[in-house]
């Protein structure tokens, strides 16, 4: 773009010799790689399930395209702008915007350590599922495993993975990586979904999971809304700075937003599987789906392949999958603090992934021994952290970048959207997060507004 050189923008920022994806794809696959995870394999069936069934999806569809896009579309202007880590991309706007880029990196580092909790469980059944070792007891194995030292080890051992990848840096390591993970995720998904079809009984999980009942949605709005906005934020990995700084690794010429739409719908479809095999899986086996939280899908999930045919086979392939979904988002959320200490200081990579990781370790292990606390971090993430993050990140783009948004969002596309996209995010991206920041930090509080 020609006016572009008027702002100071990409070209004046690019940092010589700072990382960059090798491919298109690349960048796509690592976003899809931190989208997915946990948050569509067992939570978005789960809120489907207990929020109307078909009527959630609907929303659901509504909710990604008109909130998630738009809002993904932010993180993505703010990180390819800056071609800097979070904090010195919102060191753009002031000395005081600088706090929120802290926020995120923050958020992000505060996420992995109870995320790696849960990737420990999953390294720990998926080293179980050959000889069926969760089959005898399935609850009490989950509550063995779940909290105590065992499980303060798991994470550990997931950690390391984690720290491994991100040390090797964009290209070789979170790149390359991603790059086999997600489509070996697809893959096994489908298969996995093709395999549930097959067995007798699996209709009525079917029938749960996709029998449309629209008045649900009229008569259950006002909880219906921001818990399916809500869903959107997390399983899109928006608010602690991702997006941000995995777009800072793209270039100009890219459009940001064919590679967001192709990332969110790439990701929706993901949570779809994942209620195509849980569902007619839990039904066929005659297992109600349990209560919510991240021990249903160990529970319940263990308690239908013990009766399955080759069940040890199966959960061999469904905990890979929930592992390789988990690592590539743990590799995400462990990238933004190492970003900020790559670009700001000379220790190395590999050094500075090390220590974080370490550091994320020591924060795991309230979690790892203690439910309580393991909620704790899990709430103050998802109902503080996140939607104040994300929240700044639309006030940020909406009116302190304001017109050079538009630029940004323009460049690769001919800027054909850029400026109704802009309008839009001001408007009804706006109001939409802060009320979803508002009910959160209200049900975070204690507080019923609705
Ligand atoms: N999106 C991931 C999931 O669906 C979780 C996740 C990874 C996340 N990174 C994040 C959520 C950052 C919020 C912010 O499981």
């Amino acid at each position: 773009m020609s006016d572009r050189s008027l702002l100071p923008g990409w070209a004046h920022r690019r940092v010589a010799g700072r990382e960059q994806w090798a491919s298109r794809i690349g960048f796509v696959m690592a976003a899809v790689g931190s989208a997915v995870g946990l948050g569509n394999l067992w939570r978005f069936p789960y809120e489907a399930a207990t929020n109307g069934g078909a009527a959630f999806l609907v929303v659901n569809v509504v909710a990604v395209a008109l909130i998630g896009l738009p809002a993904m579309l932010a993180e993505f202007v703010v990180g390819r702008r800056a071609q800097r880590n979070v904090v010195d991309a919102f060191r753009e706007g002031g000395r005081a915007w600088a706090t929120a880029g802290v926020l995120a990196a923050v958020t992000a580092f505060w996420i992995v350590s109870y995320y790696s909790v849960v990737g420990g469980w999953v390294v720990r059944y998926l080293f179980a599922s050959p000889t069926g070792a969760y089959f005898a007891a399935p609850s009490s194995y989950f509550e063995a495993a779940a909290v105590g030292f065992d499980a303060v080890g798991y994470a550990a051992v997931f950690l390391v993975v984690t720290v491994v990848i991100v040390a090797m840096g964009i290209e070789r390591g979170i790149e390359l990586a991603t790059k086999v993970m997600v489509p070996a995720i697809l893959l096994l998904m489908v298969g996995l979904a093709a395999f549930a079809a097959t067995l007798p009984g699996s209709g009525a999980g079917y029938a749960y999971f996709l029998e449309p009942d629209f008045g649900y949605i009229v008569d259950n709005a006002a909880t219906l809304i921001p818990a399916a906005v809500g869903e959107v934020l997390f399983t899109l990995s928006l608010g602690a700075g991702i997006m941000i700084t995995y777009a800072s690794y793209v270039d100009e010429t890219e459009n940001l937003v064919a590679d967001g739409a192709a990332i969110v719908v790439v990701n929706t479809l993901v949570g779809y599987l994942a209620g195509l095999i849980v569902f007619p899986l839990l039904f066929a086996q005659g297992v109600e789906p349990g209560s919510a939280g991240p021990g249903a899908i160990f529970v319940s999930i263990a308690n239908a392949f013990r009766t399955l045919p080759a069940g040890e086979l199966f959960g061999v392939v469904f905990y890979f999958v929930v592992l390789v979904a988990a690592l590539s988002s743990a590799i995400s959320l462990l990238e933004i603090p190492t970003a900020y200490f790559v670009d700001t200081t000379d220790v190395e990579r590999p050094v500075v992934a090390a220590a974080l990781g370490v550091g994320a370790f020591a924060l795991a292990v309230p979690s790892a021994l203690d439910q309580s606390l393991f909620g704790f971090f899990d709430s103050v993430a998802s109902q503080v952290l996140l939607p104040t993050g994300l929240f700044l990140v639309t006030v940020f783009v909406g009116w302190v970048y304001g017109r050079e948004a538009v630029a940004e969002l323009g460049e690769g596309d001919g800027g054909t959207l850029s400026r109704a996209w802009h309008w839009y995010l001001r408007t009804v991206v706006f109001a939409a997060v802060g009320m979803t920041l508002l009910l959160s930090l209200a049900s975070f509080a204690g507080v019923e507004l609705l």
